[in-house]
């Protein structure tokens, strides 16, 4: 995969080029990704950020060919297992709700999905450093990947993420072909305001 700038991801003011950098393709190619690699991902996770130092992220990982893809790929959305089958690994990921607090008892994680989400943007860009694509997918059957994974109690399901080598957008169906771009951003002033909404 080209680690150049992505046409059409021009910041509008200076930033780190790895941020425009990363973006969502669904076209990967035969590569497969050892475990050396896995670990290298699942490293990144690790050193992310969390409150209190919880890190409550919990992923389940399985490479194409083995039957825990299938079983994860299986509680996919009909229009994520179209792509994401030629993935070479798929992460689900999940949080732990709740944490032990100084009395002993679990009380809620009210961070949890706000932590995962910084984990999963760690896997995301640690992949592109290894010249690797990530796609994260929130269209799941929540209840059929729970049973695919074995999700414990008390665990949520935030989504799956595939990794793999970028392909070309023609090894895609016509319809994703067409989607296979990356996309821009909305205007700075609609997400972020000086001083007060
Ligand atoms: C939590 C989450 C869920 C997503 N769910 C899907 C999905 O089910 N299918 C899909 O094709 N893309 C999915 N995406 C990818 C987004 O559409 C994509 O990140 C967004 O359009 C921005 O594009 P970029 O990642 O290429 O910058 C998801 C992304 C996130 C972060």
């Amino acid at each position: 995969m080209s680690l150049d700038q992505p046409a059409g991801r021009q910041p509008d003011h200076p930033v780190a080029p790895q941020f425009p950098a990363r973006w969502s393709p669904r076209s990967f190619t035969d590569r497969t990704v050892t475990e050396v690699e896995v670990m290298s991902l699942l490293e990144a996770v690790r050193w992310a950020p969390s409150a209190s130092n919880h890190q409550p992220w919990r992923l389940v990982w399985a490479r194409r060919g083995e039957d825990g893809f299938a079983t994860i790929h299986s509680a996919l959305a009909s229009g994520n297992q179209v792509w994401a089958r030629q993935a070479a690994v798929l992460f689900a990921v999940a949080s732990k709700d709740t944490v032990t607090n100084r009395e002993g008892a679990e009380v809620a994680n009210r961070t949890a999905g706000f932590d995962t989400g910084a984990a999963w943007m760690s896997l995301a860009l640690q992949a592109r450093a290894m010249g690797l694509a990530a796609h994260a997918m929130g269209g799941f059957d929540k209840d059929k990947l729970a049973a695919a994974v074995g999700l414990p109690d008390g665990h949520t399901l935030h989504c799956v993420v595939a990794v793999g080598e970028q392909g070309s957008a023609e090894a895609l169906p016509e319809d994703l072909r067409a989607r296979e771009k990356p996309s821009g951003r909305k205007p700075m002033a609609e997400i972020a305001v000086h001083g007060r909404f």
